[in-house]
């Protein structure tokens, strides 16, 4: 008798976890399906802007773990069902299914590995405090100075193509005008180039810290601050378009450019 039940119930166990093996096979077919239909929805509806791979293009890499416009799911899909009013990002017509599916997507091109630093890894860093020099303008784990924004955590947001554009080019990707902040006002980190002339004729250039109808605040190279009423400037320049940061396309031979690039990839914020 013993025996017997004993051989029931493993007859019974045998046939629960066929069961659930079933159903684990069922959810990640249901899972890999929801995928691919978030893949067509993006070819058709994104890759034109964002790059097929989510690369970027027209619109930024998707392809990283953290977009600073929708760190989560809920802001990625509000993204895409919004838009970002006054930019080439416009509203789209997919059903809030779609929606949740490309997501799904676009969350899934993010999930890409740490890139490993090729060759070593102290040269990377030693070239970004000596010859680069960043640290007099960025700081990394609040070590380094305020004119350019914290890169304590760029490797989450920036694809290493990205990286290296603005290391060669600085200027590619600062606005030209207001428009991209019309509506996302993000004054205080967006590093606009300012120039100001007093009226004993001292001029500083640097970037704008914060601004309001009847004051300006801006940081300048030497990472001091300064606060003028606009009554007291005889011009006010702003640069739109301009960016503080030198080109390193001939300080950096092709190789050190490399290495400094996957020494930013590596930043994830991690100490
Ligand atoms: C006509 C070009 C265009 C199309 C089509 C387009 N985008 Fe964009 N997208 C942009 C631009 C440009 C931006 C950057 C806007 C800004 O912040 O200045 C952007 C921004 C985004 C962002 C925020 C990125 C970040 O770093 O936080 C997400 C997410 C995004 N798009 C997803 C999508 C998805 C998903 C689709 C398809 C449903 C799509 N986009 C279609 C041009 C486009
Ligand atoms: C004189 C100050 C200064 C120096 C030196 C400098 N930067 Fe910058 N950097 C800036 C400012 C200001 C910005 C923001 C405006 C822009 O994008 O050019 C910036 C932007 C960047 C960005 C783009 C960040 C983003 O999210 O868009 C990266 C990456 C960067 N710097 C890396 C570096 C590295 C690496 C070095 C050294 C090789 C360096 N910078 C040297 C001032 C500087």
């Amino acid at each position: 008798m013993p025996q017997k039940y004993s051989r029931y119930s493993s007859l019974l166990l045998l046939v629960v976890l066929v069961i659930l093996l079933a159903k684990y096979i069922q959810r990640e077919g249901k899972k890999a399906e929801y995928l691919a239909q978030g893949e067509r929805l993006y070819q058709i509806h994104c890759a034109s802007c964002h790059g097929p791979k989510g690369e970027g293009g027209r619109g930024p890499t998707l392809a990283v773990p953290r977009l600073s416009r929708a760190s989560t799911k809920k802001l990625l899909k509000r993204v895409i069902r919004s838009g970002i009013p006054g930019t080439e990002m416009g509203r789209s017509s997919l059903s809030e299914e779609q929606i949740s599916q490309v997501a799904a997507w676009v969350q899934d091109l993010g999930q890409v590995p740490p890139r490993e630093v090729p060759g070593n890894a102290e040269r990377c860093e030693h070239l970004y405090f000596t010859k680069g020099n960043c640290d007099q303008c960025h700081a990394i784990n609040g070590y380094g100075g305020a004119l350019g924004p914290d890169l304590t955590e760029i490797g989450l947001s920036r694809s290493a193509d990205y990286l290296r554009t603005a290391l060669t080019d600085p200027e590619a990707d600062v606005p030209t005008n207001t428009l991209p902040f019309r509506f996302d006002v993000r004054i205080p980190n967006n590093f606009l180039q300012v120039t100001t002339v007093m009226k004993n004729g001292q001029s500083i250039t640097g970037v704008r810290i914060n601004e309001d109808t009847y004051s300006i605040q801006v940081r300048d190279s030497s990472d001091r601050l300064h606060s003028f009423f606009k009554s007291e400037l005889v011009e006010l320049h702003k640069d739109w378009g301009k960016s503080p940061m030198p080109s390193y396309r001939n300080v950096f031979s092709e190789e050190e450019l490399g290495d400094v690039v996957a020494f930013l990839v590596s930043l994830r914020g991690e100490r």
